[in-house]
C-alpha cells in the first residue's frame, strides 16, 4: 500500500493531459509575479518591437511606389528610407532591451526552482533516496531548471506575440489590399500551427525516449565511476563499457528515430508555407498585370508573408522545445509531488534537553509489508545508561539505530525518546540530540577539518582539535603534510578504514549530543587504537545515553544492559556477566571469539534462522 501511494506521486507519464500541463504552467505564475516592473517594461519594448516590425512592409512597399515614380534620381523618396531605417534600428534594438529587462526574471526563477526542488529532496525520506539513481537526478533537476528559462522567455516572447502579429498583419491585409490576402495567410497559418501541433504531438514520445535513455546512460557511467575500484577487483571494464554502449546505442536509435520524425516537420511545414506564399503571388501578380494593384503593394505583400512565417518557423522549432521543456519540467516537479513519508505532525514539540533516555515499547518494522525485520523489540535506556544490540548480521541491528533516529517510522510500537513518542518532537529538534557514528562513514569530498567541522559547522579550531585528539587523530593529522587541508577525495576514499572511522567519532564528539548511537564504531580500528579510543568513547558515553552495536563483544562488556536480537526479537538480555552466567548464544559466542583472539574476523554472533 505504501509503494503505491509513493508510485503515483511520482509518475512520468502525466505528460498528455493539458490538466497536467495547465498545472505545470501554474506553477510557473509566482516567478513572473516577483518582478511585475520588469515583466510590464519587456511587454512594453515587446510590443514596440513587434508595431515596428509590422510597419515595415508598408514603408517598403511605400517606398517601391517612391521610386516608381520620381523622375529625376536626385529626388530619393528620403522620408521612407529614413523611416524603414529608423523602424529596423528600433525592431532590433526594442528586442535588445526586452532582453535585458527580462533576464533577472529567469534568472531568478531558476534560482528558486531549483532551490526548492533541492530542498524537497533533503526533505525527502531516506527511503526514496536508496531507491533513486543520484544521476540521473541530478539530470532531471538541471534540465528542469533550463526548462524553466525556454518556457517563461519563449511563451511569453515567441508564442503570443506570433500570435498577435498574426493578427495585426491579417488585419493590415485586408484593410490595405484584398481580403483574399487575409484570407490565404489566417487560412495558411492555421494549417500550419495544427500541422505542427499535431505533427509535434506525435513524435513527443521520441523525444521523451530519448530523454530518458540520455539520463539512463548518465546514471549507468556515474554508477559505474563511483564503483571504480570494484569494477577493477573483477577486471569488469569490458563488462562496464559494454552495459553503457548497450545503453548509448539504444539512446542512438532512440536519437535517429527523433530525427527522422523531425524531418519530416520541417519537409511538411515548408510544403505549407511554399504553397501559401506562391499562391498569394499568383494572386497579386495577376493584380499587378490587370493594372488594379501598384508594385509597391506587390512588395508589401510579398515581405508580410515572409515576415509571417519567419517566426512562424521558429514557432515550430518553439513549440517542439516547449513540449520538451514541458516534459523536463513535470518531471521536476513530478519530484515535488513526492510526498515524504516522515513528516513533522502538525503539533510537534521542540526537544530540548541535556538529558534524555531512550525507551522501545513492542516496536514491530519491516522495509516492506512482505519482510519483518522487527517483530516486538522491547528496552529501556534510561538517561545516561549504555545498551548494546548485538546479534547476527542482518538481524536489524542498524534498524534500530535508524528507527531511534527516524530515518523510518515503526509499523507498531512507540519509540519514545525524553518520555515522548520520537513522532511528537520535530525531526530537526531530534536529530540534533543524537550523534551517530555509523557503520559505513561517507565523507564529504573536501578537506579532513571540513569533515570534523561537519559535527558542528560552528564550532572554534580549538574544539575541532579537541574532537580530533579524542578519536586519537592528532598525531596522524600531524603527519599530514597539508594538516587539516588534506583533501579526502571522493566519498573520503583516500582514507583508511580507521581514518575514516575516527573522522566519523570525531565529528560525533563535536556534535556533543546527549544520545550517542555507535554502530560498530570501532570495528576498522586495530586493537591498539580500539582501546584507546574505547576509553575515550567511555568517558564521553559517561554522560550520555548510548546505543551501541558491536559484533566484538569484548567491546561492549561495559554496558550496562546487553540485548541478544534473533529472529526480529530480544532472546537474551543482561550485563555481560549475567549473559556469561546464563550459558546462552552470548556466552557461546563469548567462548568463541576468546578462543580466536577476539580480534581478527569476529564470527556472528548466533547464525540466523
Ligand atoms: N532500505 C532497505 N530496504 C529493504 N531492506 C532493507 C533495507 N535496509 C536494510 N534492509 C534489510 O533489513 C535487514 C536488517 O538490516 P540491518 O542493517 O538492520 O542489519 P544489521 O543487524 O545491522 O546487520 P549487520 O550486522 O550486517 O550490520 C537486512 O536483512 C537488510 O537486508
Ligand atoms: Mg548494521
Amino acid at each position: 500500500m505504501r509503494a503505491a501511494a509513493r508510485s503515483s506521486s511520482d509518475a512520468d507519464g502525466t505528460g498528455e493531459m493539458p490538466s497536467a500541463r495547465l498545472r505545470t504552467l501554474k506553477m510557473l505564475a509566482p516567478y513572473l509575479a516577483e518582478f511585475p516592473g520588469r515583466v510590464a517594461l519587456s511587454l512594453a519594448f515587446l510590443v514596440g518591437a513587434k508595431l515596428a516590425g509590422v510597419a515595415l512592409p508598408l514603408v517598403l512597399g511605400h517606398l517601391v511606389d517612391g521610386l516608381d515614380r520620381t523622375q529625376a534620381l536626385l529626388a530619393l523618396p528620403l522620408g521612407w528610407l529614413l523611416a524603414y531605417g529608423g523602424l529596423r534600428f528600433f525592431n532590433v534594438l526594442a528586442g535588445e532591451l526586452r532582453d535585458i529587462a527580462f533576464g533577472r526574471v529567469t534568472d531568478r526563477a531558476m534560482r528558486r526552482a531549483g532551490l526548492r526542488v533541492f530542498e524537497h529532496l533533503q526533505a525527502l525520506d531516506l527511503e526514496f533516496h536508496l531507491g533513486r539513481r543520484t544521476g540521473a537526478l541530478a539530470r532531471d533537476i538541471e534540465r528542469g531548471v533550463e526548462g524553466i528559462r525556454f518556457l517563461l522567455r519563449f511563451s511569453l516572447f515567441n508564442i503570443a506575440p506570433t500570435l498577435f502579429e498574426l493578427v495585426l498583419v491579417t488585419v493590415i491585409l485586408w484593410g490595405k489590399f484584398d481580403w483574399r490576402y487575409a484570407a490565404i495567410a489566417f487560412v495558411s497559418v492555421a494549417v500550419y500551427v495544427v500541422f505542427s501541433v499535431r505533427v509535434t504531438e506525435w513524435r513527443t514520445q521520441y523525444v521523451k525516449q530519448q530523454n530518458q535513455l540520455d539520463s539512463s546512460a548518465g546514471a549507468r557511467a556515474l554508477d559505474a565511476l563511483l564503483n571504480y575500484e570494484t569494477v577493477k577487483y573483477f577486471g569488469n571494464e569490458r563488462f562496464e563499457a559494454q552495459r553503457y554502449d548497450s545503453s548509448l546505442a539504444a539512446w542512438e536509435r532512440a536519437s535517429a528515430k527523433n530525427r527522422a520524425s523531425l524531418s519530416l516537420l520541417n519537409v511538411g511545414q515548408a510544403v505549407i508555407v511554399a504553397g501559401a506564399i506562391t499562391l498569394m503571388m499568383v494572386l497579386a501578380a495577376a493584380q499587378v498585370r490587370a493594372g488594379s494593384m501598384r508594385i509597391g503593394a506587390f512588395v508589401a505583400i510579398n515581405a508580410y508573408m515572409v515576415q509571417l512565417f519567419v517566426p512562424l518557423n521558429f514557432l515550430g522549432f518553439v513549440y517542439r522545445e516547449l513540449r520538451r521543456a514541458m516534459i523536463d519540467l513535470q518531471r521536476m516537479f513530478g519530484l515535488l509531488g513526492a510526498a515524504p513519508r516522515v513528516v513533522d505532525a502538525p503539533a510537534a514539540r521542540e526537544l530540548r534537553t541535556a538529558r534524555a533516555g531512550v525507551r522501545f515499547e513492542q516496536i514491530r518494522f519491516g522495509y516492506q509489508p512482505a519482510r519483518q525485520i522487527l517483530r516486538g523489540v522491547n528496552f529501556e535506556i534510561p538517561p545516561g545508561h549504555k545498551l548494546a544490540v548485538v546479534g547476527a548480521s542482518g538481524a536489524g541491528k542498524s534498524t534500530i539505530a535508524r528507527l531511534l533516529f527516524r530515518f523510518y517510522d515503526a509499523d507498531a510500537g512507540d519509540v519514545r525518546v525524553g518520555g515522548r513518542d520520537v513522532r511528537e518532537w520535530t525531526q530537526a529538534s531530534l536529530r540534533a540530540h543524537i550523534g551517530v557514528v555509523p557503520q559505513d562513514t561517507v565523507l564529504f569530498n573536501d578537506s579532513i577539518g571540513y569533515n570534523i567541522a561537519y559535527g558542528r559547522p560552528q564550532a572554534s579550531r580549538a574544539e575541532i582539535e579537541r574532537a580530533a585528539a579524542m578519536a586519537h587523530l592528532d598525531t596522524f593529522i600531524a603527519s599530514l603534510p597539508q594538516g587539516y587541508d588534506t583533501p579526502v577525495g571522493e566519498r573520503g576514499l583516500k582514507l583508511s578504514g580507521g581514518e575514516k572511522q575516527r573522522i566519523a567519532i570525531a565529528r560525533a564528539m563535536l556534535k556533543d549530543p546527549p544520545i550517542l548511537i555507535l554502530d560498530e564504531a570501532t570495528s576498522s580500528l586495530d586493537s591498539h587504537a580500539e582501546a584507546a579510543i574505547l576509553e575515550a568513547l567511555r568517558e564521553a558515553g559517561a554522560r550520555r545515553t548510548v546505543l551501541a552495536v558491536a559484533h566484538r563483544l569484548s567491546t561492549i562488556t561495559d554496558a550496562d544492559e546487553i540485548v541478544v536480537l534473533e529472529n526480529g526479537r530480544i532472546v537474551e538480555r543482561g550485563t555481560h556477566a549475567e549473559l556469561l552466567a546464563r550459558g546462552g548464544a552470548y556466552a557461546r559466542s563469548w567462548r568463541l571469539q576468546q578462543q580466536r583472539g577476539g580480534v581478527a574476523g569476529a564470527p556472528s554472533l548466533i547464525a540466523a534462522g
